[in-house]
């Protein structure tokens, strides 16, 4: 296949194959030249309309790590906001004999749209509230790292449901590499139709969610999609969604914790948790790196 658009499409084959690249890759990025001449025939443009810090980097990394030349276009500072199409403006970047699109966007779709005008491999970095694949995949990988697998893993994914992509990435992915799934959070941000449409089970109570599960990834709370209040206040998500020492301590158990960041502190995740000896958060973010060479290496052809 030619693009990377989400999860949802891929077989359970396609997952193994690009995390077991990443394995190697990873292999690579611990050696003391850091670098291999995969894609040095490639040009990628990392096109991001929506801000971002890790992924955007993270892309950046991986490309210049397989030795791909990049270019990095983000809308703000652009002609986009003279009014120029994302169909225009990627024509015209791809006029100058670029090979590669790595897109994120705040509308969901927008890749897949992209995907059926341009010639070009699409890697869909984030599209609105519909998916976040390559988070999925470092994610998988992370857990697998920590683990050692993710078959019968029992991952609670915890937070702003309604509003995440990564949850939906994650959730088709851990149903088919055949981990079991929860989502926790309040009834105003979690879908009705999630349990019977996805195979996930819905647990509202958080310490319940929490004394279940191996792994918990706890999600940012979206402010920025909602358009209505959801939950009454921050300090009152913190008391009853907050991931919190004193909750974990309570369980007398061991829950590896992740976030894919960027994290509001003290709001779905405390800092002490954050920044634990079970936190994985900074090995998620190393993992992405890893994760998007194989992506790219894959999509380019070069298995
Ligand atoms: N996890 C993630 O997508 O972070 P950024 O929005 O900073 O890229």
């Amino acid at each position: 296949t030619k693009h990377l658009l989400g999860i949802k499409n891929l077989q359970k084959e396609d997952i193994a194959i690009i995390l077991q690249t990443a394995g190697q890759f990873r292999e690579v990025l611990q050696r003391p030249v850091k670098k291999v001449p995969s894609l040095r025939d490639v040009t990628i443009v990392n096109l991001f309309y929506e801000n971002s810090t890790r992924t955007r980097i993270s892309f950046e990394l991986a490309e210049k790590r397989l030795s791909a030349d990049t270019i990095n276009f983000a809308a703000s500072g652009s002609s986009v906001s003279k009014g120029e199409t994302l169909l225009d403006t990627v024509n015209n970047i791809l006029s100058m004999k670029v090979d590669m699109v790595v897109m994120r966007h705040s509308a969901s779709g927008a890749p897949h749209f992209l995907a059926k005008h341009i010639p070009a491999a699409i890697v869909n970095a984030g599209d609105g509230i519909n998916e976040h694949p390559t988070q999925a995949l470092l994610d998988a990988f992370s857990i697998q790292q920590a683990t050692g697998g993710l078959e019968g893993r029992k991952v609670a994914i915890i937070g702003d449901i309604m509003h995440s992509r990564v949850a939906l990435s994650n959730i088709y992915l851990l149903k088919k590499m055949g981990a079991e799934v929860v989502v926790s959070g309040p009834p105003t941000l979690i879908p009705k139709y999630i349990e019977p449409a996805l195979g996930v089970k819905v647990e509202y109570d958080l310490k319940k969610a929490l004394a279940w599960c191996d792994v918990a990834n706890v999600l940012r709370i979206q402010l920025e999609r909602q358009n209505q209040v959801l939950f009454s206040s921050l300090r009152e998500y913190n008391l009853t969604y907050g991931v919190k020492k004193s909750l974990l301590d309570s369980l007398n158990k061991e829950i590896v914790i992740m976030h894919p960041g960027p994290i509001n502190r003290g709001v779905e995740l405390d800092s002490d948790v954050a920044d634990s000896g079970h936190s994985i958060i900074l090995n998620q973010v190393e993992n992405g790196v890893a994760v998007r060479m194989a992506v790219l290496y894959l999509l380019a052809g070069r298995n």
